[in-house]
């Protein structure tokens, strides 16, 4: 019979272009450790409720890790003709192990079968990805301590704002970070459920029991609807949302450094093993991998918009749609898989410019906010006229094309006569960082604080 799979009720095979269309083995092979490890806990439990026989039960478990082993080892013959991992396998096996290899499917379904290898495929890259996501923390949180003093400019709108420090810089990304392990994890509690029992779409007659291959699979227990166990696909679109937002935090952190790395900025420096040269210009070092994450991001999100489209117009239960989920999941999970590894070898690699960077702080009236400040806690001015005066005097300084602490008392005193000497001392940077001891502020002090706290809340005891 020219088909394989369903020849019962077909004379004929498939024509040349609906085998392609259909047939997904070119890349659902990806799940085949997934797939055996299914069909090995259902063959368990098919062999506890007296569904299938010890004997039988015995020779597919063999016959599966014989698979697996062929797989691992590239031996495996996949054929587009056996249109994905499951038959492909269970084609394979039944080559191996003769009709017992047929029994396997018996109370299940592909449908209950691919949203299970989906389940525990994403479910073992969260573990991974959220672990990556952990390292780059750790990269984040020691180079803060490292720069835990170093000021910079922190901008909004990118115009000057207010000095910062470095650490406190790197510390938000940290907390960005934080959040998406978190992403992940909440995604990872509420997919961890089993559809397996759910069968074609409507449960089984057999006498199964699939709180046995929820148990042995490491799910919490099985789905509660065999409708909505077949045709949910909100664990991929949960972890794309998860991985898109994770993906947007790396680009802006990637922008950061192209700007920084910029030579109108030069606030940090890529070594020879993050940059690449010029075919024409010598003197170039390109932040390639930073360039390329902020690229990525487009693909992660792209595949996010691809799983609502495909799942939203699809009436209960499986539609073929549904196999469309696969490469858009695969692609996304290794771009970002990717860039968070580029990112923590970046941070790990980069090198401050402090001179550069302090320069660059003190530069355009950084700490006119300082001197308002002053103005209310010295003298008791209202905030608003206390900014205005500061308006003024920048003004005056701009004027004369100097920084605020080289007006005299005198200049200063005929804008508001009750300034005294006192405020010179806090119109530097550093007085400016080191007064901003608020919760979350970036005093070195608070960074410094804020390293420990964050290693004990992010990277365990
Ligand atoms: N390759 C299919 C997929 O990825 C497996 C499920 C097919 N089920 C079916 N009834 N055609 O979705």
């Amino acid at each position: 019979n020219p088909n394989r799979m369903w020849g019962g009720r077909y004379a004929l095979g498939p024509a040349e272009i609906m085998e392609k269309i259909n047939a997904s083995i070119d890349f659902d092979r990806r799940l085949y450790a997934q797939d055996i490890a299914g069909s090995m806990a259902h063959a368990d439990m098919l062999v506890a409720q007296g569904i299938l026989t010890a004997k039988d039960g015995r020779a597919i478990k063999r016959g599966l890790a014989q698979i697996r082993a062929e797989i691992e080892s590239g031996k495996f013959r996949f054929s587009t003709k056996l249109e994905d991992i499951h038959f492909n396998v269970e084609a394979r096996l039944t080559d191996l192990i003769g009709p017992a290899g047929g029994r396997l499917h018996t109370a299940r379904s592909r449908n209950d079968q691919v949203a299970l290898d989906v389940r525990l495929w994403v479910r073992d890259t969260i573990d991974r990805l959220e672990n990556m996501l952990r390292d780059l923390q750790s990269a984040l949180i020691d180079r803060a301590e490292e720069y835990a003093a170093t000021i910079m400019p922190g901008f909004t709108h990118l115009q000057t704002a207010q000095p910062i420090t470095f650490g406190h810089h790197l510390l938000a990304y940290v907390e960005m970070v934080g959040r998406d392990r978190g992403r992940l994890r909440d995604c990872r509690a509420r997919m961890n459920v089993s559809p397996l029992g759910a069968a074609a779409l409507a449960g089984s007659p057999h006498p199964i029991d699939p709180r046995k291959t929820a148990k042995a699979l490491g799910f919490d227990g099985p789905m509660a609807n065999s409708l909505d166990a077949v045709s949910d696909r909100d664990y991929v679109v949960e972890f794309l949302g998860a991985a898109s937002l994770a993906a947007v935090h790396l680009s802006r952190l990637a922008e950061e450094i192209v700007i920084w790395c910029s030579a109108p900025f030069r606030f940090i420096a890529l070594s020879d093993a993050f940059t690449t040269g010029s075919s024409i210009m010598p003197q170039k070092r390109n932040p390639d991998a930073a360039e390329l994450i902020r690229g990525k991001v487009g693909r992660i999100v792209g595949a996010f918009v691809a799983l609502c489209t495909i799942m939203k117009g699809l009436p209960l239960t499986y539609g073929k749609d549904m196999q469309e989920d696969k490469e858009p999941l695969f692609d996304a999970a290794d771009a970002l898989e990717l860039c968070i590894g580029a990112m923590t070898g970046m941070i790990r690699d980069l090198k401050a410019n402090p001179e550069r960077m302090r320069a660059v702080a003190s530069a355009d009236y950084s700490v006119a906010t300082d001197l308002a400040d002053w103005l209310v806690r010295e003298i008791g001015l209202p905030f608003r006229q206390a900014h205005h005066v500061t308006g003024v005097l920048v003004g005056k300084a701009a004027a004369k094309g100097i920084d605020l602490d080289k007006l005299s008392l005198d200049e200063m005193q005929a804008v508001e006569p009750r300034i005294t000497a006192a405020v010179y001392g806090v119109l530097t940077v550093e007085a400016s960082v080191a007064a901003r001891k608020s919760i979350g502020g970036t005093a070195p002090a608070n960074v410094a604080r804020a390293v420990k706290e964050a290693r004990r809340r992010f990277l365990g005891p």
